[in-house]
């Protein structure tokens, strides 16, 4: 079973508004951690990293993510995160991804 249908059957079963709302946002986070090739470096699952030094970010403080990715990308350290996409991640897609990385197991 993949993460992506995991979170959508955990979406369905919690009734709560309240979680309803967070799990949509962490399965966009998913997305947009795929979509902004964060994966081709840090692994799909966050921590087993194809690129060399790429640090684990699963299980990570999701202000620390945040923070991070920010100033990557303010820096251009990130710069090829950068490459293959109209513009970098807004600050509410870097939240929602770092939202997304927080929730995976170390
Ligand atoms: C081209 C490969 C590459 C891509 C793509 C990439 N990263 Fe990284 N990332 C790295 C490397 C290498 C490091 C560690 C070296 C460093 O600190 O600069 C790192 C470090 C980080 C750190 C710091 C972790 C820490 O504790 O210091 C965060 C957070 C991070 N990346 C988030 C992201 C996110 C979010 C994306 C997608 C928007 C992304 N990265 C895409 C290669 C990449």
């Amino acid at each position: 079973m993949t993460t992506l249908l995991k979170l959508t059957v955990v979406a369905t079963l919690c009734c709560a508004p309240s979680l309803t709302v967070h799990a949509a946002n962490i399965s966009e986070g998913e997305y947009l951690y795929k979509q902004f090739r964060c994966a081709e470096c840090h692994g799909t699952d966050g921590k087993t990293s194809p690129a060399k030094n790429a640090l684990p970010l699963a299980g990570m403080d999701p202000d620390h993510i945040f923070m991070k990715t920010k100033r990557f990308i303010e820096s251009r350290a990130h710069e090829q995160v950068l490459q293959g996409c109209g513009e970098p991640p807004s600050h509410v897609q870097i939240k929602k991804v770092s939202d997304y990385l927080a929730t995976l197991p170390k």
